[in-house]
């Protein structure tokens, strides 16, 4: 059976999580293949808040099959807290999963992570911490420890060795930095791959099995495109391939795998850490939108910075990865505005610029349409005849511009407040 992908098409924080939950109801197999915990997914249940950064956002389902994919990169202490606290609250994570092949993150790389930032100066990312970047380079140098080598702890302890005396000559010579220790840091993940190698699998060959066995599978995105190591606003990007192209790479699949592609945008857009944000609030109207609308990182408790929804970022968003279809979350956060701008132009150095450019300039500033805002509370709403006359024009202009069908619009986080717009097709495809 042809397998449905979810992606953010923005900056991140779009609302994958409460999404890929909602979809996971119909799925046989939910897989992530792609980021590692930089991602912070959250999913609201009536009396449950949930925040995943690892384990994908089915594992609510016990009947899920989660699969952390071999193109993500795993902290297995990070990943451990995680099981232990969905376990902790009786969720039944025996079902979760992760490819051998997925690469392992070192202490040593969340060292590298904050040095580097450190060492950048004025020109730092703003990134997460997480060790993510320097655990996908070791990955490219081919030098990076993959999952398999935990249930192998000889060839673990060399190839640790090894490492671990390349990086403090990294760390002493050039960062002026404590050097790390190899058996401190060997024990410690031999307590590690104890706890979880009972879950490392060969991802790639069950992956194909289900999709042979006609298992419904959801791929869940983490990060979006803009954040993409290829077409996102780089150097401000992540170190992974977010677009739906990097499912195949992700997870061993060929592309005649894929069916639907899901785009999900907010109604306007944020951002987390630097980088050029066209469309930018830098008001009290941002100030409203970020209390609203909760605009605080899921991982890194950061504020998000807000701006207008960019429709060109969108449309060349959609463009990278062949959307089908399109869901638009936290229209809700927008229901008190006299007036919501959608930018439809770029203006950079006295030039109009009406695509998204390869090098989006920090100067570049966002010409708008207005559109008059409906002024009440859609929190409620299931229907979407019952949305307001103006809050409908507002989807309908997104939907022309970029052509393509909106199957929900999510107006809260709850899992139950969402709009399904075409119920025959969403049914269609998710069941
Ligand atoms: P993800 O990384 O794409 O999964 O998104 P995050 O979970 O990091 O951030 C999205 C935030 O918006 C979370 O706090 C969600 O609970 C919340 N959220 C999702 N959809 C809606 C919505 O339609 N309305 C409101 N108000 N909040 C939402
Ligand atoms: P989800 O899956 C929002 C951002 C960081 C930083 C840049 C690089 O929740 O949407 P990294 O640690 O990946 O090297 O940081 O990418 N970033 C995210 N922003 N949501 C995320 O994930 C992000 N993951 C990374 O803030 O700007
Ligand atoms: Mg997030």
């Amino acid at each position: 059976m042809p397998s449905n992908v979810i992606v953010g098409l923005q900056w991140g924080d779009e609302g994958k999580g409460k999404i890929t939950d909602l979809l996971a109801k119909n799925s046989d197999y939910v897989i992530r293949y792609q980021g590692g915990n930089n991602s912070g997914h959250s999913i609201h249940t009536k009396n449950r808040h949930f925040i995943l950064h690892l384990v994908p956002s089915g594992v609510i389902y016990s009947s899920v099959k989660c699969i952390v994919g071999p193109g993500v990169v795993i902290d297995p202490k990070s990943l451990i807290q995680e099981i232990q606290n969905l376990e902790s609250i009786g969720i039944d994570t025996s079902k979760v999963f992760l490819s051998k092949r997925a690469h392992i993150t070192m202490p040593y790389h969340r060292f590298l992570d904050r040095y580097q930032e450190e060492f950048l100066g004025d020109k730092l990312i703003g990134t997460t911490h997480k060790g993510i970047g320097p655990t996908y380079e070791d990955k490219i140098s081919r030098i990076g420890i993959r999952a398999l080598d935990l249930l192998n702890l000889e060839v673990f302890y060399k190839k640790l060795k090894y490492n671990i005396d390349l990086k403090n000559q990294i760390f002493t010579k050039i960062f002026k930095k404590k050097p790390l220790f190899v058996q401190e840091i060997y024990e410690e993940y031999i307590e590690y791959a104890k706890i979880l190698s009972h879950r490392i699998i060969d991802a790639v060959y069950e992956i194909h099995n289900a999709f042979h066995n006609q298992k419904k599978i959801l791929f869940e995105g983490a990060q979006a495109l803009l954040l993409d190591i290829d077409y996102g606003t780089y150097p401000y990007v992540t170190t992974s391939s977010t677009s739906t192209g990097g499912v195949c790479i992700g997870c061993g699949i060929p592309p005649n795998f894929l069916k639907n592609f899901i785009g999900i945008t907010k109604a306007y857009c944020t951002r987390v850490g630097f980088g050029p944000f066209p469309t930018e609030i830098e008001n009290e109207i941002g100030d409203m939108i970020r209390k609203k609308g909760n605009e605080y990182g899921a991982t890194t408790k950061r504020s998000r910075r807000c701006g207008w929804l960019d429709l060109l970022a969108l449309k060349y968003s959609c463009m990278i990865n062949g959307i089908n279809y399109l869901i638009i979350t936290k229209l809700d956060v927008l229901n008190e505005l006299e007036t919501i701008k959608m930018c439809i132009k770029y203006k950079c150095d006295d030039k109009i610029i009406q695509y998204f450019p390869a090098n989006l300039k920090k100067n570049t500033k966002g010409i708008y349409i207005d559109f008059p805002g409906w002024k009440e509370d859609i929190s409620h709403i299931h229907e979407y005849e019952d949305l307001p006359n103006n809050c409908k024009k507002y989807i309908k202009f997104i939907e022309n511009y970029l052509n393509l069908e909106v199957l929900l619009v999510s107006v809260g986080s709850e899992r139950n407040q969402n709009i399904i717009k075409n119920k025959s097709l969403f049914f269609k495809i998710f069941t």
